[in-house]
């Protein structure tokens, strides 16, 4: 049966089929700190199903219907006025396309923009749910790397100058410059300005990934990329799974409106999930979504902070590790000599979990290095997790 599966499967299907992806429901007893996955008893079961009886009273029987994804009405108009207030983005309605998550959009932007051979630049590290979508799509990526103020400038020209000299040049650069997946740092406002430049100056198409924007607890807010850049070569992502939930499935792409009007007759199910679409514009619209943010905000950084503290207190010296204005994740490096991905069997055997680098660079690197999040875990597994994990770099470290 699987041998004759090995003949049917796409390139695209071969590659997906060698991917690992660990299970989300981790053992009995072992502490995870794998997913990004928001704080379980903040999602919102009580105003989902108050937006769900709103929908039922107001007989309003489109949002069980077939929706165009591109509406120049309900949640288009309120993601389009969030947008504005929060993120200083001046987009009109038709300028956003809603999409089945933010990943649902990037992967409908590999389908539209990438052939197979293209080279894509990443921030280095970068979350590999994107990374495994440009692989997918049989493209190569490069690594451009971070340090603690993200993603420099300099370094993704001195990449296109490199490229260019061998008559190559990447699709896009896809970077997060907010809370990133998984650094935890955030581009500052200097870098995110030389790299609107070098957008505009180079015609380079920018991904801006930005699905932690509003999880801010600390540090001034910085500008989008995309509102800095004067040129049709920024396209945003944002997400709503982090501050409403994930089981929505609603995300959103903004762009020049005939970029975003020819990405939706891409997208293969034409449609969105209208019913999650009618529910999110009450959530907006009734000002629960900026409430229940500022909530979310107080969670995250109580957690952010208890995990910085225990990981000051346990960890070896010679481990650093990256401090948070928000979003939900820290990014550890070991000791000299101690490789995460070789450690983590120990580390689960111990009763912990993490990612290890490696699954965030396209070239091996990230040997050292470990992805935290403190998002979906609460403060007493947070203590007793970081405490075995220092156990076992100590025993690592001879
Ligand atoms: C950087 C980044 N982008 C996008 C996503 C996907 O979010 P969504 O649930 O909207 O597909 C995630 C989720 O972990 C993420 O970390």
């Amino acid at each position: 049966m699987v041998e004759r599966w090995s003949d049917r499967w796409s390139r695209r299907g071969k590659l997906a089929a060698a991917v690992n992806r660990p299970s989300r429901q981790p053992q009995e007893g072992l502490i995870s700190f794998n997913y990004g996955d928001p704080d379980a008893g903040s999602l919102p079961l009580n105003e989902v199903a108050e937006a769900a009886e709103y929908l039922a009273e107001n007989r309003r029987v489109d949002a069980l219907g077939y929706q165009d994804p591109i509406r120049a009405d309900e949640l288009n108009e309120a993601l389009a006025e969030k947008l504005k207030r929060d993120q200083e983005i001046d987009a009109s309605a038709n300028q956003v396309l809603v999409t089945s998550g933010a990943a649902g959009g990037l992967s409908l932007l590999c389908d539209m923009v990438l052939d197979a051979g293209d080279i894509v630049l990443a921030d280095g590290p970068a979350w590999m749910g994107a990374t495994n979508m440009f692989r997918l799509s049989g493209a190569e990526t490069i690594n451009v790397d971070l340090d603690d103020d993200g993603l420099d400038p300099a370094l993704v020209r001195t990449k296109l100058d490199e490229l260019e000299s061998q008559g190559k040049k990447p699709k896009f650069l896809y970077t997060i410059p907010t809370f990133q997946n998984p650094a935890g740092v955030e581009t500052s406002l200097e870098r995110r300005k030389g790299l609107a430049k070098l957008a505009d100056e180079r015609g380079l198409l920018i991904v801006e990934d930005d699905a932690y924007f509003d999880l801010r607890f600390s540090g001034e807010k910085k500008p989008t990329i995309y509102s800095l850049s004067h040129g049709d070569n920024v396209l945003f992502f944002g997400t709503l799974s982090k501050t409403i939930a994930a089981g929505l499935r609603i995300g959103y792409m903004v762009g020049p409106e005939d970029v975003v009007a020819t990405m939706m007759r891409g997208r293969v199910d034409s449609l969105r999930n209208s019913y999650s679409a009618a529910l999110a514009d009450w959530y907006l619209r009734t000002g629960k979504l900026q409430e229940h943010m500022k909530e979310l905000r107080e969670i995250y950084s109580k957690k952010c902070h208890h995990m910085l503290a225990a990981l000051e207190r346990e960890m070896p010296e010679g481990t650093t590790w990256t401090k948070p204005n928000g979003g939900f994740f820290c990014w550890v490096t070991l000791p000299d000599g101690i490789n995460a991905a070789e450690m983590l069997p120990q580390c689960v055997d111990a009763g912990v979990q993490y990612i290890p680098g490696t699954g965030f660079y396209s070239d091996g690197r990230g040997e050292r290095n470990l992805r935290l999040s403190f998002s979906a875990v609460s403060e007493p597994d947070i203590d007793t997790g970081i405490a075995r994990l220092a156990e076992v770099t100590r025993k690592n470290m001879g």
